[in-house]
């Protein structure tokens, strides 16, 4: 059975290095066909990919080309990133940036990867040059409904590196300003939910 519209707690699942993807996850949400600018596809959890296109759309406007780099993976394709980093980045890069298969939230179809494509340059960082990422649109991610997932400063409570291309949908622009505004993590902000 899909996701019952007003199940809106399935938008605050919480996984990471703790927390496992959970069972028959793909039973529960819808994910949806996408592509990029190159022609690759994806999957994308309905909402968030509708999220998505119109946060796309406002940033076009302004000459701004925000695109997918990764979103929904399978069990396997976190398997074969993770193989594939080990053995070309080695172990300490593949631990504070790729998730074990499994753990990752790009299985919940939540989470997507972006770049800016500039002239046909793939923008992934601010240090890349035009400094889009943190002046520029992290500020109005929560205004679609999206936290940065993995912020500068809170490595040790993600278990991850500054991650400034990863955003995590999480249901309502309400509550992703909550979560922005309070400058708080996924992990704290369920914690202090408890
Ligand atoms: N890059 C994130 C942590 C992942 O692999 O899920
Ligand atoms: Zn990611």
């Amino acid at each position: 059975m899909k996701a019952e519209k007003n199940d809106r707690d399935l938008y605050l699942v919480l996984v990471n290095k703790q927390n496992r993807i959970p069972e028959n996850w793909t039973d529960k949400v819808e994910l949806v066909p996408a592509s990029n600018c190159d022609g690759e596809e994806f999957l994308v959890e309905k909402e968030t990919l509708c999220a998505l296109d119109k946060l796309k759309a406002d940033f076009l406007k302004e000459g701004v080309k925000i695109e997918i780099d990764s979103s929904y993976r399978s069990i396997e394709k976190q398997q074969r990133i993770w193989e594939w980093d080990l053995e070309n980045r080695g172990e300490e890069y593949t631990r504070l940036y790729v998730a074990l298969a499994g753990y990752s939230e790009h299985h919940t179809g939540l989470a997507v990867d972006i770049f800016v494509d500039k002239n046909g340059t793939r923008v992934y960082r601010d240090k890349d040059g035009n400094n889009y990422f943190r002046p520029l649109i992290h500020p109005r991610i929560a205004s679609y409904g999206f936290i940065l997932r993995y912020p500068e400063g809170k490595e040790e409570i993600t278990g991850y590196a500054y991650e400034p291309w990863h955003l995590r949908y999480v249901g309502s622009p309400a509550l992703a300003a909550e979560i922005t505004e309070k400058g708080l993590t996924l992990e704290e902000y369920l914690e202090g939910k408890k």
